[in-house]
């Protein structure tokens, strides 16, 4: 059952199934979305104890992966699509067959989680930008890299495991086109967060309800910041 949606300005947040959810919800010029990545968490030897978001991450089943065909070109312009390493050889085809074209760009983060399983250091998160005719990526010339660079976030926070930083959300909604943005993954709200001050309109989708909750509160919050910094009177510069 899809309940009604909450409305925050220019937000509107669901609380269900993505995969039921979003097809109705018709076209968006970008999709930003962090699906559940697929990858293998197990291990961390003496380290895992303390890294209570690894844990999170398999109780939550956010290492189970996604349904790749919730990127739908038909009903968005471009997708940015966060994913794990090993995901690449098979989402990489995927896009580059149903996008005009696509870049591949890199989250670095300072303070990776030291769990290595005789890998490297997952200091990086890739994600895509794949596009179709008209919605380029966009921005300064000093946002057009394609790497951000931030640390990650505790989860603590606002208790999820896998809250994308908002320098790294703001990047991205600075180099997509278009004002119509929708994230079906959205857990905490970071990218409706990262659209709305970016003068964007924003959907968001999350089943969890207690992720869903913080989603509201958060958008919430920086929506009324919009408008208190819109309503504070102008200070005038003096000669
Ligand atoms: C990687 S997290 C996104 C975190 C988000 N970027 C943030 O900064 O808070 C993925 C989210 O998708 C949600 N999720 C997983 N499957 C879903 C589905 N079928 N429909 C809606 N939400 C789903 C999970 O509950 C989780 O909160």
């Amino acid at each position: 059952m899809v309940t009604s949606p909450v409305q925050i300005g220019p937000a509107t947040l669901y609380c269900g199934d993505a995969y039921q959810i979003r097809p109705s919800l018709g076209f968006f010029d970008a999709d930003v979305m962090d699906p559940p990545y697929l990858f293998d968490n197990s291990g961390g030897g003496t380290f895992r104890k303390s890294r209570v978001g690894a844990d999170r991450i398999v109780a939550e089943g956010l290492d189970q992966g996604f349904d790749r065909t919730i990127i739908n070109p038909l009903l968005c312009g471009a997708v940015a699509v966060f994913c794990h390493n090993d995901q690449l050889p098979e989402l990489l085809p995927y896009l580059d067959g149903v996008f005009h074209r696509f870049a591949l760009l890199m989250w670095t983060k300072p303070n990776p989680m030291p769990m290595r399983n005789r890998h490297y250091l997952p200091d990086t998160e890739p994600f895509i930008h794949a596009w179709n005719r008209g919605y380029h990526p966009i921005g300064e010339h000093h946002d057009m890299h394609r790497w951000i660079h931030a640390n990650s976030m505790p989860t603590k926070l606002f208790d999820h495991p896998t809250v994308k930083p908002m320098a790294v959300m703001e990047k991205i909604l600075r180099n997509v086109s278009g004002e119509a943005i929708c994230d079906p993954f959205m857990g905490t709200g970071s990218t409706g967060v990262a659209a709305i001050r970016a003068g964007k309109r924003f959907t968001g989708i999350e089943k969890n309800p207690a992720h869903f909750a913080t989603a509201v509160e958060r958008l919430r919050t920086a929506w009324e910041q919009i408008n208190d910094r819109a309503q504070a009177p102008k200070i005038e510069a003096t000669a």
